[in-house]
């Protein structure tokens, strides 16, 4: 099954169970304010269904628990604990972070109880917080909310606050739980299938290494230069990682052009430079075949597009060009001029990005090469 049903059918369960909350909540709001306040907030929670579970790990797990810690009136201190195996870890604190928490626990020292949703006295827990036992000597409780899937225990949801949790609060962090699992079994299968594709690229990049001994790394670095403009540009997560697995692929269509003409170390002739420029299409054609990286196809194609609209194989120019191409082209363009070649040393760092500057607003988007060249500043990037 392509990924994207996965993530479509998970996410359909989660809005049936929404909606079977919805409407529960939506009985109980005509009775109080309380429950139509928590309505709007599931409400909320379907619209960002979504984007939540394509994040990256830490990102997910911070954004899942603030969302958790957001149906409670007040909350001191929070704790997302995932567990692995025999071991517990915590993936995300909300409130005083100074608080001393063990990064990983054995999965038996951690609270339990019959009930899915429960509170506990706080000096239970001293093998996970100790520092938090010892501030104030009187006996606090902590809600916990257990989140299975499959049957089995897979996180833990620890919330602190000097007043005592109402029974409503509790009945909410219970309603939230299907929801929780549903995020994070989603999340995982969505990471796995990330890398299996990624793993299955990566070795055709090698391959295209053999077949292309020059391009050893190029694509690598091009992949991790482009998602750090992406990021740098205030992208979504999505599209950084869209970014970077296009910027992965970009040469992939060199594959099929003769190893003697991209290993020429002479003048290439009119005609062999004419096979060299179509590998965007053929990159574009092998990607478009699954429906999965077809957009990613897109990107490809356009990648030796220029700014000023002479470039190939479509001669686009500007913002017609794909912002993901136009990232791709400027990183492109700089680990190429900073490699060794069999004829030429690469270039010092300094003129590289004389060289970028030089040509910014003809051959590459300038506001691209703004973003770069401040990276480079604040990171040392080679
Ligand atoms: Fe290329």
């Amino acid at each position: 099954m392509e990924i994207s049903n996965i993530i479509t059918l998970a996410l359909g369960v989660s809005v049936v169970a929404n909606g079977f909350l919805v409407s529960k909540l939506m009985k109980k709001s005509k009775e109080n304010k309380y429950f139509s306040s928590q309505l709007q907030k599931f409400k909320d929670l379907s619209s960002k269904l979504r984007d939540i579970v394509v994040q990256r790990e830490e990102t997910f797990y911070k954004n899942l628990h603030e969302v958790a810690v957001g149906f409670l009136e007040r909350v001191n201190k929070s704790y997302f604990i995932v567990l692995d195996g025999e071991y517990g870890s915590t993936v995300s604190i909300f409130g005083d972070s100074s608080i001393n928490v063990a990064k990983r626990v054995k999965k038996t020292e951690l609270p339990f109880a019959t009930e899915r949703v429960y509170t506990i006295e706080k000096d239970k827990l001293s093998a996970l917080f100790p520092n938090l036992v010892k501030d104030g000597s009187e006996k606090k409780m902590l809600l916990v909310s257990d989140i299975f899937i499959g049957g089995e225990l897979k996180a833990k949801l620890l919330f602190e606050r000097d007043e005592p949790f109402a029974k409503e609060e509790m009945e909410t962090i219970k309603s939230l739980g299907p929801f929780f699992t549903s995020f994070i079994a989603t999340h995982s299968y969505v990471s796995n299938q990330g890398k299996f594709q990624k793993d299955m690229i990566l070795t055709i990049i090698r391959i295209l290494e053999y077949h292309d001994p020059y391009t050893k790394g190029h694509s690598k670095n091009v992949a991790t230069l482009a998602s750090l403009i992406a990021e740098k540009m205030g992208l979504s997560d999505e599209m950084i990682r869209k970014t970077y697995w296009a910027a992965l692929v970009h040469d992939i269509g060199k594959i099929v052009i003769p190893s003697t003409i991209l290993n020429k170390e002479g003048k290439l002739t009119i005609e062999e430079f004419e096979i060299i420029k179509k590998h965007p299409v053929y990159g574009h054609d092998f990607l478009s075949t699954s429906s999965d990286l077809r957009e990613l196809a897109k990107y490809v194609y356009h990648h030796h597009e220029r700014w000023d609209g002479k470039g190939y194989p479509s001669g686009l120019s500007g913002e017609d060009i794909p912002l993901i191409s136009r990232i791709i082209t400027v990183v492109d363009a700089w680990d190429a001029m900073r490699s060794d070649r069999p004829y030429r040393k690469g270039l010092p760092k300094e003129v590289a990005m004389k060289e970028l500057v030089e040509h910014s607003g003809i051959q590459f988007d300038p506001s691209i090469v703004k973003v770069f060249l401040s990276l480079i500043e604040e990171q040392g990037i080679g």
